[in-house]
């Protein structure tokens, strides 16, 4: 059954049409890093009438869209190199840009207007992040991703890789995107919304109107990563593994409490090497790991496939040596 549109989470809306990202920016919702708030909840926070947005919500997707812009109906390795290419390539392009552009206006403009020294040092802080963040997806996330779509196509597993799992990984991409999202925020209000003041110079003018663009750029950017790439990713990588998943799980809710840690050892104790089984639990099993290191170390490997906040899963394997 069709979730209804106001119990869906705002990266979810904008999602399924890139064109809802229009009404959030207008009413000031965030739908990349903030994305995973339902919509009511997202309008309750920053004040703004849910029913005149959802009426808005509606108007936009009567109207004509272009069926290109469907990107959570693209397969996943061509969303990554899409990205990459589009994105990657724009975001490589402005750094030094900006960065020439940002260090003349400060030099030139600084005493009269402050802000721009500190517009330059968030710029340079945002972008040395960045570079690092976009080699992490280049080099190690979007293969794994691609490599998942392939070995699904060819109907084999594809090999643990060796930062453990795209749901890892991703959580460092999302802190990254956290971050420079917070930065784009400060500069964005250090310059009134990139609006340059009566006395700005044309290099002045130039960089808060290539800032705009790269701040919307970036909100694209990490919305397509955070509400379509990532999670699609993550259920694939679920997916791919579910077979030895499925013939061995321990719901611990609905065991005695005595019982529960002998079972989970019996089990594990079973294992050959490289197979797992799954736990679930109403609470995250942390005093179940420290017992593993204790009691079982260098022999276990422990994966949290997910963390609450009604139930925890941990994939808990048997390692090699
Ligand atoms: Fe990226
Ligand atoms: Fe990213």
């Amino acid at each position: 059954m069709e979730v209804q549109i106001d119990k869906k989470t705002v990266g979810e809306i904008v999602a399924a049409d890139y064109r809802a990202a229009g009404v959030f920016e207008k009413h000031g919702i965030d739908f990349c890093c903030g994305g995973q708030i339902p919509l009511r909840a997202a309008c309750a926070e920053k004040g703004v009438d849910a029913e005149e947005v959802l009426q808005e919500l509606g108007q936009v997707a009567q109207s004509a869209g272009d069926p290109s812009e469907r990107y959570d109906q693209w397969e996943l390795d061509f969303l990554a190199d899409y990205i990459v290419n589009q994105h990657h390539a724009y975001t490589k392009s402005m750094i030094p840009r900006l960065k020439e552009f940002a260090a003349t206006v400060a030099d030139v403009h600084g005493d009269s207007h402050p802000e721009t020294r500190t517009v330059a040092r968030l710029w340079d802080e945002l972008s040395g992040e960045f570079i690092m963040h976009m080699q992490k997806e280049e080099l190690m996330l979007f293969p794994y991703i691609k490599r998942l779509v392939r070995s699904k196509a060819d109907g084999d597993l594809p090999a643990k890789p060796r930062f453990g799992s795209a749901h890892e990984l991703i959580q460092d991409m999302e802190a990254d995107h956290e971050s420079a999202g917070d930065h784009l925020a400060q500069i964005e209000a250090l310059s009134e919304g990139f609006t340059p003041p009566q006395d700005a110079c044309n290099t002045y003018q130039a960089l808060y109107a290539y800032l705009a663009e790269f701040d919307a750029s970036t909100k694209k950017h990490v919305h397509l990563e955070n509400n379509i790439l990532f999670p699609k990713a993550v259920q694939l990588e679920t997916h791919m593994r579910k077979p030895d998943v499925e013939t061995k799980t321990i719901d611990v809710r609905t065991i005695p409490p005595p019982q529960r840690h002998p079972l989970i050892f019996q089990t594990f104790d079973a294992l050959e090497p490289e197979q797992s089984f799954l736990l679930l639990n109403d609470h995250d099993p942390k005093p179940l790991y420290y017992q593993f290191r204790f009691e079982r170390e260098n022999q276990f490997t422990w994966e949290y496939l997910e963390e609450g906040p009604a139930v925890w899963r941990v994939r808990i394997g048997r390692s090699l040596s």
